[in-house]
């Protein structure tokens, strides 16, 4: 049993400024369990709905930003290979952003190393944009408490903004518009003690994606005559799960997580023209999900922007739940995933 203190939430500060201008950061990707899914300012990044996750313990990223003050340009590199494309502009776009905060012009060099594999509905843009964010504010000298921080790694997708904080997060949707609903926009931690479900990550594809989220979710919200009701729905849903949570009911919190996320899909679907990240094997394992229910076990289903499946259990039944959901979709691999810790910075060599 762990208990949020144990995850010590981690006091930003003076502590997490760089003398040197050279900053390396840890984040874990996170686990919606009351997604977001639309944005109501696409360059400010605010979410249309809050959402609610849990950070996982495994698949850190782990980025080092560097000031290159001699360099014209700033350096990208992704998994040890220099970015281009889009990666590498939305990278720059945000050290944009921590330059303009910090009043300072210098180039930086960013060094990303992903463990998880990018862009298949995996969280890796979560945890990305979350190390992003500590360590290049680090660098910069940039002294931000934890609001702040989520607030800033928002900007880089909204998700990350939970990544800033371990074990479950909120993430609130803000109210108004412009700086009222940039300030408004932000994670903050939601106090679970003694409570320590697992999500089994079944994996049927890890390739990146078709259609990257942010088409998705914009297609999503322009067409899909859905989107309005799962919008509002998805307010009960996040109460309930509030109190769910409170009574640490790995029940109540799977069965609210999984229809959150099916309503989702179902947006998607009714979207013009259709948006399906859901395979035959996405399908196959929703399946062995229900048989497994039937045979009297405690899990849950939940999906993002991908065909991977992500079993909501109880820590004693993941090895099972890993066997069956695998056994019902060929190919299929799985990997177990805790409570994990909010982002942090290394000191020294970073051992
Ligand atoms: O922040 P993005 O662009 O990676 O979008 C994430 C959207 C979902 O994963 C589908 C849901 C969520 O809340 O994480």
């Amino acid at each position: 049993m762990t208990t949020d203190h144990e995850w010590g939430q981690p006091e930003a500060g003076p502590g997490e400024r760089s003398l040197d201008g050279v900053a390396t950061a840890v984040a874990h990707p996170n686990i919606a369990l009351i997604k977001y899914w639309g944005k109501r300012d696409e360059r400010l990044i605010i979410p249309c709905v809050d959402s609610l996750s849990m950070t996982l313990d495994i698949f850190p990223t782990t980025t080092t930003v560097r000031l290159t003050p001699a360099a014209r340009v700033d350096g990208v590199h992704l998994d040890g290979r220099l970015a281009q494309g889009e990666p590498r502009q939305r990278v720059i776009a945000f050290l944009e952003l921590i330059r303009e905060l910090a009043g300072r012009a210098e180039p930086a060099s960013v060094d990303t190393h992903n463990t998880v594999p990018t862009g298949a509905g995996l969280a890796s843009s979560a945890s990305g944009f979350a190390a992003l964010a500590l360590a290049g504010a680090a660098a910069y000298g940039l002294d931000l408490d934890r609001t702040a921080l989520s607030r800033l790694a928002r900007r880089g997708s909204a998700s990350a903004a939970r990544s800033v904080f371990g074990g479950f997060a909120l993430c609130h949707a803000g109210q108004g518009e412009g700086v009222a609903a940039d300030l408004g926009s932000y994670a903050e931690p939601v106090s679970v003690p003694h409570f320590d479900p697992v999500l089994v990550i079944a994996l049927v594809n890890a390739g990146p994606k078709a259609v990257s989220s942010r088409a998705a979710m914009r297609r999503t919200v322009e067409t899909s005559p859905l989107y309005r009701a799962w919008a509002i729905s998805s307010k009960a849903d996040l109460t309930d799960m509030r109190t769910a949570l409170r009574r640490r009911d790995l029940d109540a919190v799977g069965e609210i997580a999984e229809r959150n996320a099916l309503g989702m899909h179902a947006t998607m679907l009714a979207a013009r023209p259709a948006v399906r990240y859901l395979s035959p094997a996405t399908l196959a394992v929703l399946d062995g999900v229900l048989q497994l229910r039937a045979d009297g076990v405690s899990a849950y289903a939940t999906m993002d922007a991908g065909p991977n499946v992500k079993i909501l259990c109880h820590r004693a039944d993941a090895a099972r739940v890993a066997e069956a959901v695998c056994g019902a979709a060929p190919g299929c691999s799985a990997v177990t995933a805790g409570r994990g810790p909010g982002a942090r910075l290394l000191v020294g060599d970073g051992r």
